[in-house]
């Protein structure tokens, strides 16, 4: 019996897909068919799948070609089943043509011609309007969300917005986008979307005014400093009817998914404490560092450090307390948050000016998660217990720098193809700014009484 193999993500089923099968089930007697996972096709840049697994899988059945279906979810998995089931030939598209070479060795490869003008990645971007997005600030992370859009189908970014003319100029000079400084109106009419990554003080203003426009908004954290602020902008989204996206780029990266279930499995027993330290030495003349205001660690990094004590714990917290050290700014360089819930507690640690470990340690009464440093990005945690030997170790697949999960995520929001908010739920974000709001006030008094200090 001759066994053939093949492998594709089979998003929105097509013809293409259909006479693929067809003639590869023709080179052979039992044809195979492996499906990718959407981790898997994440790994290799297809960040924005609109089909389930499940929807992928039937649609191979039903066109009755395929006598066996895996799923595929690993780099090396090719050979593995090849030689597991005994294969014969390998086959895929056209497209692949010369790739897949190096398994000459343990069985044909064949190269079927592809279907010509039709693909998944045509029908998603047919199906769905490209989102017309707009950056709105273009310092440092501007051009990382640039590069990292063109990782996800169905976005296009056309535009930005400074009204710093010698930013906007940089801009422009580097990447070619028209970047608007004056008028922030017609720079809104150009656009479906905006990314907000001005300076802090400006999120909510500018998150309101796009609201407003009918825009969506994918806004960097904070959104807004205090809860009032941040339930009224989820409010007014909900009444235009558009998605707000809160820039917790941790909260859409697959791995920390996987870490929140694991620990939310029973593996570690019941959850008692969660600790989340972020810190980073930034330039001393940053903005973080010098803006007593609107800088600060607690500002840059506080969002990350509370996902998962909200994400865990929920966001009926009992009690806050925080501590900040000040620099000569009155900015605080290192800031401890502690909240208490009623059967347990979080620590948040975090740094613009003080470096430490920046581990994510999660307790329970039968074990422990450690997720070392940078935890934020979840490429790799441990289960741990009791027995020191017992530890299970998990590598989450993590492509780019974090920012594309975030942006296909928003973009499928958009679209509608995800219409269930469980990454950060607007309750969730609204629970984080009551913390930010303590924190801001704090910062203020700690100003006011070291003011008070120095003039006795
Ligand atoms: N295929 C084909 N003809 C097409 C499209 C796909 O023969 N017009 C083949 C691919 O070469 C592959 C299989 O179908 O062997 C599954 O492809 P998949 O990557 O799932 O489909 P695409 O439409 O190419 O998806 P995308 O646009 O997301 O890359």
């Amino acid at each position: 019996m001759k066994k053939v193999i093949t492998y594709g993500t089979y998003d929105l089923f097509h013809e293409g897909h259909y006479k693929l099968l067809k003639r590869a089930k023709e080179l052979g007697d039992y044809l195979i068919v492996g499906v990718t996972t959407e981790h898997f096709d994440e790994a290799r840049g297809k960040v924005n799948l609109v089909d389930p697994i499940m929807t992928r899988i039937e649609n191979v059945r039903k066109t009755g070609f395929a006598d066996e279906i895996i799923i595929e979810d690993h780099e090396g998995q090719k050979v593995e089943d090849i030689q597991k089931y005994g294969v014969d030939v390998f086959t895929v598209g056209s497209d692949w043509t010369g790739h897949f070479d190096y398994l000459r060795q343990f069985c044909d490869v064949v190269y079927l011609e592809r279907t010509p003008d039709i693909s998944s990645t045509e029908i998603r971007d047919g199906r769905y309007k490209i989102v017309r997005i707009g950056i709105i600030g273009t310092g440092r992370i501007a051009p990382r969300f640039l590069s990292e859009a063109k990782y996800v189908s169905g976005i296009n970014v056309d535009c930005a917005y400074n009204p710093e003319e010698d930013s906007a100029k940089a801009f422009h000079d580097k990447t070619d986008l028209p970047v608007y400084t004056r008028d922030f109106d017609k720079f809104l009419d150009m656009v479906d979307a905006v990314y907000i990554a001005s300076p802090n003080e400006t999120h909510t203003m500018y998150a309101k005014e796009a609201l407003e426009a009918g825009k969506h908004v994918l806004c960097e954290k904070p959104l807004a400093f205090t809860k009032l602020e941040s339930q009224d902008l989820y409010k007014l989204a909900e009444e235009k009817g558009k998605v707000l996206m809160e820039a917790v780029k941790t909260a859409y990266c697959p791995g920390f998914t996987q870490l929140i279930n694991v620990a939310e499995s029973g593996k570690i027993g019941d959850i008692v404490d969660v600790e989340a330290c972020f810190t980073r030495l930034a330039n001393p003349d940053s903005r973080e560092v010098v803006d007593a205001n609107f800088g600060g660690s607690f500002l840059e990094f506080g969002a990350y450090v509370m996902l998962p004590m909200i994400k865990l714990f929920g966001t009926d917290y009992k009690n806050v307390e925080i501590e900040s050290i000040l620099n000569e700014a009155g900015n605080d360089v290192y800031t401890k948050v502690h909240v208490l819930y009623d059967s347990a507690m979080a620590t948040g640690k975090v740094g613009v000016g003080v470096k430490s470990e920046g581990n994510l340690v999660i307790s329970g009464t039968k074990g422990y998660i450690l997720a070392p440093s940078p935890w934020w990005l979840t490429k790799y945690f441990e289960v741990r217990h009791e027995d020191v030997n017992d530890i299970e170790v998990y590598k989450p697949d993590f492509i780019g720098d974090g920012i594309r999960y975030e942006i296909s995520e928003f973009t499928q929001k958009i679209n509608g193809v995800k219409d269930r908010v469980y990454k950060l739920t607007a309750e969730e974000a609204i629970a984080m700014a009551g913390i930010t709001e303590m924190f801001m006030k704090n910062r203020v008094d700690l100003q006011r009484k070291k003011r008070e200090e120095n003039a006795n």
